[in-house]
């Protein structure tokens, strides 16, 4: 059975003001942690984006990675990042520096599987942590193929939560975490595994598939703080009890205590050409 879960990014129309600005929070917040750092970096690099090109982000969420990007393609080319959310959009513009730094940055609100813009309108299209939350990725990615030009570079990376390793005692709560988490949060999470078909079905040329193993030893990575939430979600709705629950964040903090912690999770970079 496909798993479609609960999932605050899956209605972006009802985004009001308030809870764009607590997600984009949370957003700015995840992209901070180093394992975050390090798979953003993997992505901008996996894009091989030059000096003069224009790029298109779908679903750029706070535009992270569209303010990383528009320096490198400066003084000619620019980053369009669109997103089906006004609220966030809005909430990108508030964190677009104010010096003039990254003067060849466009946001604007668009949904992904009607994008206003021409055929071949961009060298490159890219999405991230995206497809996840609607309800029929093959659509945006016929229509990233078609706003990019002939020979230009599509890029689309998401996880895969059942892809999760985490060096703790006790598996048997661990994979009920695991698996309570992979099908009763934040939609689709299996995504990574089906992004291949999904390029496929929309018609992408030239595909690799690049998987790129995040990983995790210290309590200040994105991933810790997903296993947490994931331990405390799974024991308020009922997956666990809360004295095992509390038993197996012990063993985590005791793990991260030890200095010799390890957790990681797959990303899918997927590139290919229209
Ligand atoms: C989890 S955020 C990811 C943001 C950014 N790509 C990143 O990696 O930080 C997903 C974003 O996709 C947007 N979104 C959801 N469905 C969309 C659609 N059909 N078209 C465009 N954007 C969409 C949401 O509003 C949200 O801002």
């Amino acid at each position: 059975m496909q798993q479609r879960s609960p999932d605050a990014w899956a209605n972006p129309a009802d985004i009001d003001a308030v809870m764009a600005e607590e997600l984009c929070e949370q957003l700015e917040k995840r992209a901070r942690f180093s394992d975050q750092i390090e798979i953003n970096d993997a992505l901008i690099a996996s894009l091989h984006a030059r000096t003069g090109q224009n790029w298109l982000e779908v679903g750029c969420g706070t535009g992270v990675l569209c303010r990383q990007l528009a320096p490198s393609l400066l003084p000619d080319g620019s980053v369009t990042g669109v997103d089906a959310s006004g609220e966030i959009i809005s909430q990108a513009w508030d964190r677009v520096p104010s010096d003039g730094s990254i003067p060849n940055l466009r946001l604007q609100m668009a949904d992904g599987s009607a994008l206003p813009f021409p055929d071949g309108t961009f060298d490159g299209v890219f999405s991230a942590r995206l497809l996840l939350h609607v309800p029929d990725p093959v659509a945006i990615l016929r229509e990233m193929a078609r706003v990019v030009s002939e020979r230009g570079t599509l890029v689309a990376m998401e996880w895969d939560f059942d892809s999760i390793t985490v060096d703790v005692p006790d598996r048997d709560t661990t994979r009920a975490i695991l698996h309570w988490r992979t099908d009763n949060k934040d939609g689709n999470n299996w995504i990574g595994r089906q992004l291949y078909r999904h390029v496929m079905d929309a018609g992408w040329q030239n595909v690799v598939v690049d998987p790129r193993v995040s990983v995790a030893h210290t309590e200040q990575t994105s991933l810790v703080q997903s296993l947490r939430k994931a331990a405390t979600g799974a024991r308020d709705e009922g997956a666990i009890d809360a004295l095992t629950c509390e038993a197996w964040l012990e063993s985590l903090d005791r793990a991260l205590e030890s200095g010799w912690f390890f957790a990681s999770i797959v990303y899918f970079i997927v590139r290919g050409s229209p």
